[in-house]
């Protein structure tokens, strides 16, 4: 909810929004559409979900998964 409130309380107009997650199995859940619905201004990414269970025991996994996602954005 403090994402939320966080994204409520600021003017989002015109700015992108790359959201990022880990998780232990729910992926992004639906995060990047509810954030879409709170802040309809702004060009909300599909985001990138990664496990905590990936971060913490293998670092070239998400190494890559983080160059593909970057490269996919257009981030690098
Ligand atoms: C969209 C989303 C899905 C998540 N799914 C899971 C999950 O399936 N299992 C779990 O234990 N934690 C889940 N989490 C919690 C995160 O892994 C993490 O512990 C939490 O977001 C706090 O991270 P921070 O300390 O970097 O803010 C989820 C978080 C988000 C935002």
């Amino acid at each position: 909810m403090i994402v939320y409130n966080f994204l409520e309380s600021y003017d989002f107009t015109g700015k992108t929004v790359y959201p990022f997650n880990t998780h232990g199995g729910s992926g992004l859940a639906g995060t990047p559409e509810k954030i879409r619905s709170v802040i309809p201004d702004a060009d909300v990414k599909d985001g990138l979900a990664l496990t905590g269970k990936t971060v913490q025991n293998d670092f070239d996994s998400v190494q890559s998964q983080i160059d593909r996602w970057l490269d996919d954005n257009n981030l690098q």
